[in-house]
């Protein structure tokens, strides 16, 4: 019964050291949402179909700093723009990429499933999305599920390979190794680590760990605190949060001093932040 009182104190304690960090914090704003960096997620994809060309002008025209997109390797080593790694949920097919060849991907309709007005929109290729959009906008560039794709690492590169200036790319994963391994083949790209819901509390060995080859840490604004934030710039690296669907986002954003915000909606940090006000 004692221990029990023991520990239910320590407990309370945590707690209340938690809340009152966090109190204390909520005070100091660190970053305005006009420096914020706005990406557009899968594109504006709350407006178009996720990760199509619509999808990526719209963001283009709502004047996103960057489009995210995610990417995986076809049968015959294409690297294609879509988010699952089938293509069933989006588009008018069934099977995973893997098993299928770029032309097979091709036939495709990737917008009818988002709404009629959308039929015909295409898969796209990386190299598609780089040639027809870079000139406008940054990239990031998430390698989706890396471990099912020997290989993926070396034909990112390969593609960016091709372009002289690669100062508004970012390549991303949930995979810590994959992204060690485009840092040692590309060291001048930037790379930024997304964390799981796990990593909520990482330590600060674990973040300058991290921080050593990637420019962002980033994380689901569910998931993340002020605490998290601060270490990541502590450490010299930058964070952006995103959501789908929450548009509260900008709010939090702000609350845990972030560098941006990745959003379905697109809006402009600064925008998002006047129109609640
Ligand atoms: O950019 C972060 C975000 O895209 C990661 O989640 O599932 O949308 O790829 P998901
Ligand atoms: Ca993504």
């Amino acid at each position: 019964m004692r221990k029990e009182r023991a520990l239910f104190v320590v407990l309370l304690a945590i707690t209340c050291l938690f809340v009152l960090v966090g109190y204390n914090n909520q005070t100091k704003i660190i970053i305005a949402p006009q420096e914020m960096i706005s990406v557009a997620h899968r594109g504006a994809s709350a407006y178009a179909p996720e990760n199509t060309r619509a999808a990526f002008q719209k963001g283009v025209d709502m004047q996103a700093d960057y489009l995210e997109c995610d990417v995986h390797l076809s049968i015959d080593d294409e690297l294609i723009v879509m988010h699952d790694d089938k293509v069933d949920r989006t588009t008018d097919g069934k099977g995973y990429i893997r098993n299928m060849t770029l032309a097979e991907l091709k036939t495709l309709d990737a917008g009818k499933q988002f709404g009629q007005a959308f039929s015909g929109e295409e898969i796209m290729t990386l190299q598609e999305l780089i040639e027809e959009f870079y000139d406008e906008v940054g990239l990031v560039i998430e390698v989706k599920n890396p471990t099912n794709y020997p290989g993926i690492e070396e034909k990112v590169v390969q593609v960016l390979e091709q372009y002289d200036d690669l100062s508004r790319i970012i390549i991303q994963s949930f995979d810590v190794e994959s992204m060690k391994k485009i840092h040692t083949l590309l060291p001048d790209v930037q790379i930024a680590i997304l964390m799981r819901p796990t990593d909520s509390f990482m330590t600060s060995k674990k973040i300058e760990e991290y921080s050593a080859f990637a420019s962002y840490i980033n994380f689901n604004v569910s998931f993340t605190n002020k605490r998290m934030v601060d270490l990541v710039h502590k450490h010299g690296s930058k964070v952006l949060v995103w959501s789908k669907k929450d548009r509260r986002l900008i709010w939090k954003a702000q609350k845990y001093g972030v560098d941006g915000i990745i959003s379905d909606f697109s809006e402009r940090p600064e925008e998002l932040h006047l129109a609640q006000e």
